[in-house]
């Protein structure tokens, strides 16, 4: 049996900052403290994450989150085996901040530095969280990634599909801009929802015609514009009712979009490993309850294990970087201080690249 490791994590790929300490080994490992420094607010006036807003952000908080989190921990930061850090995809100026705290602390220190893909911290989390065995099915679903991905082993992720323009996070955000709810968009436009009536209008459920586990929602959001520019008042405004029901008809949409292709994806999944029928999902949309309760339901009907993390570890968060550079470093990898960031860096190098981009920039 490996020793366990004490690692220090450092997340700044998007507009969270965050810092955290986990221990233990690649299979139990334990949260020791996780810090997350959010920057809606910075980003409120301007309808999505400003890249150079964001990294000045990062900048000047990523050592105080460091400090809180080895504190949390009771420990210092030479009580730590070494340092993760999430060295792509995400917003270039974002990661290069992240990316140079880290290698200043390694450079300072002796201890050693790696390099963590923040697809990958999300991919583990159900291994951090549950100890779930390889392989698993996941679904990640956030602000500014959409795909699924089998999990076969720490290093190795097979996509088997994705959107191809924007993720579901990001529609909920613009839905929220044009109904005039506020930001982040998820938990507004799910609220809205709730009174709603998501059959009054007809919204299109994109590539279901398509027997693949590829997905859109750009043409959902144009749909939903129609939509509300049909009952906008003159004054532009929208009553209750009628943003009630748009919000309820998009939360209805996207659910129904994500259900069938997860079922797809299931398929595809379960065909070649019926010995672990597991679906874990994380990112910020898998907060919804709407998408969450559908996506249950599913997984009991094809007798699965539905696993969704707390969702602090389902957001982003240092301590799913600490833990997938825990796994590196358990396996004899490192980096050194030419580390460099990389705004684009794919899970499955060998599918095909993905279109488009969502707010954390290129996606992977
Ligand atoms: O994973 P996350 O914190 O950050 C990244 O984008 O990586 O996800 C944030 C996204 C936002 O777009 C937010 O609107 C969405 O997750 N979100 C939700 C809900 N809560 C957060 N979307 C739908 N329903 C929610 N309850
Ligand atoms: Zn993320």
């Amino acid at each position: 049996m490996s020793r366990p490791l004490t690692i220090l994590g450092i997340e700044s790929s998007c507009d969270d900052t965050a810092a955290a300490v986990v221990r233990g080994t690649a299979d139990d490992a334990t949260v020791l403290s996780s810090i997350v420094f959010g920057q809606t607010a910075l980003h409120a006036d301007f309808g999505g994450v400003v890249p150079e807003i964001a990294a000045r952000a990062h900048a000047e908080k990523v050592d105080h989150c460091v400090a809180d989190a080895l504190s949390d921990a009771g420990l210092a930061l030479m009580d730590c085996d070494a340092i993760a850090v999430t060295a792509g995809p995400g917003l270039i100026g974002g990661v290069l901040s992240g990316v140079m705290s880290a290698k200043g602390l390694a450079a300072a220190t002796g201890l050693p530095l790696i390099g963590v893909n923040h697809l990958a911290g999300h991919a583990l989390t159900p291994r951090l969280t549950d100890a779930v065995p390889f392989p698993y099915l996941m679904l990640l679903v956030s602000g500014g990634h959409c795909q699924f991905l089998i999990a076969h082993d720490r290093d190795r992720f097979e996509r088997i599909g994705g959107t191809i323009d924007d993720a579901p996070g990001e529609a909920f955000d613009k839905t929220a801009r044009l109904l005039a709810l506020p930001q982040p968009g998820g938990p507004s436009v799910e609220a809205a929802a709730k009174t709603g009536d998501p059959k009054r209008f007809k919204l299109p459920r994109p590539l279901l015609d398509r027997h693949d586990c590829d997905m859109s929602f750009s043409g959902l959001k144009t749909a939903l514009l129609r939509a509300r520019d049909g009952v906008i008042g003159p004054e532009q405004t929208l009553n209750r009712i009628d943003q009630a029901d748009l919000a309820a008809g998009f939360q209805a949409a996207v659910t129904d979009v994500l259900t069938a292709k997860t079922a797809l994806a299931l398929d595809l999944y379960l065909a070649l490993n019926p010995a672990t029928p597991t679906l874990a999902v994380a990112g910020g949309v898998a907060a919804n309850m709407a998408i969450r309760t559908a996506l249950t339901d599913l997984c009991t009907w094809r007798n699965t294990a539905f696993l969704a993390p707390p969702l602090a570890l389902c957001t982003d968060n240092a301590a799913m970087i600490a833990y997938a550079g825990l796994t590196r470093f358990a396996a004899g990898e490192q980096d050194d201080l030419t580390l460099g960031a990389r705004p684009r860096w794919p899970l499955d190098d060998t599918a095909p690249a993905m279109l488009g981009s969502g707010k954390k920039g290129a996606k992977a």
